[in-house]
């Protein structure tokens, strides 16, 4: 592309755009902002550049024209209802998210939904080529997109790419069951810089990259020969624990507002004197079964008392066309309705199960009301509703549980951290974390809050985009 091509400087791909998108009563399309952290986080790259980001509307055959959101313009993808079933439900969800999460669940390899994952990754690749100034930074988010990255390059051997994978990277023994697992690792490798939430994540990804290419590794370091062996340019491979907006959350909980309903929703639930809280996306990889079998057997056991504990899960809606999610939909249900059935009372439910999303303000009172947060995922990338909650105490108090399997255990080191198939040691855990006393909870959820507060989403942003900016710039000339 010619320098005098106009283009944006910085453009971030990710499966979806950082919007909802609604009918109106006419049919047309409305948007309305859905700011995640990496809204936040990019916001102060977003104002100091100009920036686009591209990504897919959330409704299938959205043909939208390119529009502008506080300064960021947004690139509509379409997505059929084909590639829905096939990309997004299929190979991204059915395939490679069990497969990246320890297979918890089956992965399904099917060839039509690698098919459609190839060129629904290429739309997204061409859109970001058609987008980006010459030589623009762009950066790739997560498992939907990992042929991108090679892909653009490509396209556009001037940008510099970088992406970053949000949730674990499996490892080798696991990962080799893909029957397309070379054409995934190249089509990372077409990336300057290869962002992970653990380094554990990063060192398996460098063990892929040595058993299925000829590549040679040193550290967290690839390099790319070309077709006569000489060095074409290098790819850092390397971790960036992500976070959230930890102040914006810290300020939003200490609003009168969210103090009083925290203490409404005590007392909408009768004043317990033990809450316990779990806040997940409803998907197997959350332990939410194992979570409300513990609690079960505590109940049961009579080491907690039906009467004077609650137990608030909010699971929220998500990926509802996968069958594995439906299953898990059933059997938490059905353990939900088995409790509440055997201890609750006229009036009172140990369990209160919510299957639906709140927005922010609901969610800093829910965290506040807890005396405990659950968090028992059987694996997760990183787990932001740990840092979400921490974020939350700035009184000091409540206690955090922490699955080891967490990449937020690597950091959250003052939780009180479980193995969650170890049902006993978990009791254990939440009777401690029940009881635990004012000093040592104080001076855990401190700590917590220290690595939290001093370290969100914006820090997280600016060090891979400076560690993107750090990688020597491919090319004839690059010493090995
Ligand atoms: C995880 C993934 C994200 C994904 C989100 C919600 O956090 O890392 O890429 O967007 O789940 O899932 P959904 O399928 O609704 O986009």
């Amino acid at each position: 592309m010619p320098s005098d091509v106009p283009g944006y400087d910085f453009v971030v791909i990710a499966n979806r755009l950082p919007v909802d998108v609604s009918l109106d009563d006419a049919g047309e399309p409305t948007w309305t902002r859905s700011p995640g952290g990496l809204v936040t986080a990019l916001a102060p790259v977003m104002a100091s550049t100009s920036g686009a980001w591209v990504g897919w509307g959330g409704a299938a055959d959205l043909e939208l024209d390119p529009f502008d959101v506080d300064g960021t313009e947004l690139i509509p993808v379409v997505l059929s209802e084909d590639d829905l079933e096939q990309f997004y439900e299929g190979f991204s969800n059915d395939t490679l998210w069990p497969l990246y999460h320890d297979v918890i669940a089956s992965p399904a390899f099917h060839r039509p939904w690698w098919d459609a994952y190839q060129r629904v990754n290429r739309r997204f690749a061409q859109a970001a080529a058609d987008q980006a100034a010459q030589g623009a930074t762009v950066w790739v988010h997560d498992y939907q997109l990992q042929l991108v990255p090679r892909m653009l390059r490509e396209l556009r051997p001037d940008l510099r790419i970088g992406y970053f994978h949000h949730i674990p990277f499996p490892p080798l023994e696991i990962f080799a069951q893909l029957p397309w697992r070379k054409q995934v690792v190249e089509g990372l490798l077409g990336a300057d810089l290869v962002g992970f939430q653990r380094a554990g994540d990063a060192a398996n990804f460098v063990r892929v990259v040595r058993r299925f290419t000829d590549l040679t590794t040193r550290g967290q370091v690839i390099t790319l020969t070309d077709a006569n062996g000489a060095v074409d340019r290098h790819v850092r491979a390397a971790a960036f624990p992500i976070s959230i907006d930890s102040h914006g959350f810290d300020d939003l909980a200490r609003t009168d507002e969210v103090k009083e309903r925290a203490r409404q929703i005590r007392h909408e639930l009768g004043d317990p004197e033990f809450l316990l809280l779990g806040v997940d996306r409803l998907d197997y990889t959350k332990g939410i079964r194992h979570r409300i079998k513990a609690y079960g057997e505590l109940l049961s056991e009579e080491r907690l008392s039906p009467q004077s504990t609650t137990l608030v899960q909010v699971a929220s809606p998500s990926r509802e066309n996968v069958g594995a999610y439906q299953q898990l939909r059933d059997d938490v249900e059905l353990l939900v309705g088995r409790i509440n059935g055997d201890y609750g009372q006229v009036g009172h439910a140990p369990v209160q199960y919510l299957h639906q999303s709140f927005p922010m303000e609901e969610m800093a009172a829910l965290y506040l009301a807890a005396d405990v947060m659950l968090v028992t995922a059987l694996r997760d990338g990183m787990n932001l509703v740990a840092k979400e909650y921490v974020a939350a105490r700035s009184d000091d108090r409540g206690a955090l549980v922490l699955s080891e399997f967490t990449g937020a255990a690597d950091e959250l080191t003052g939780a009180v951290l479980v193995n969650p198939h170890d049902i006993d040691g978990m009791k254990d855990a939440i009777t401690y974390a029940v009881h635990m006393d004012a000093r040592d909870s104080r001076k855990r959820m401190r700590s917590l809050r220290r690595r939290v507060l001093g370290h969100d989403v914006v820090a997280w942003s600016q060090d891979f985009l400076s560690a993107l900016n750090a990688v020597p710039i491919g090319g004839p000339g690059v010493s090995g």
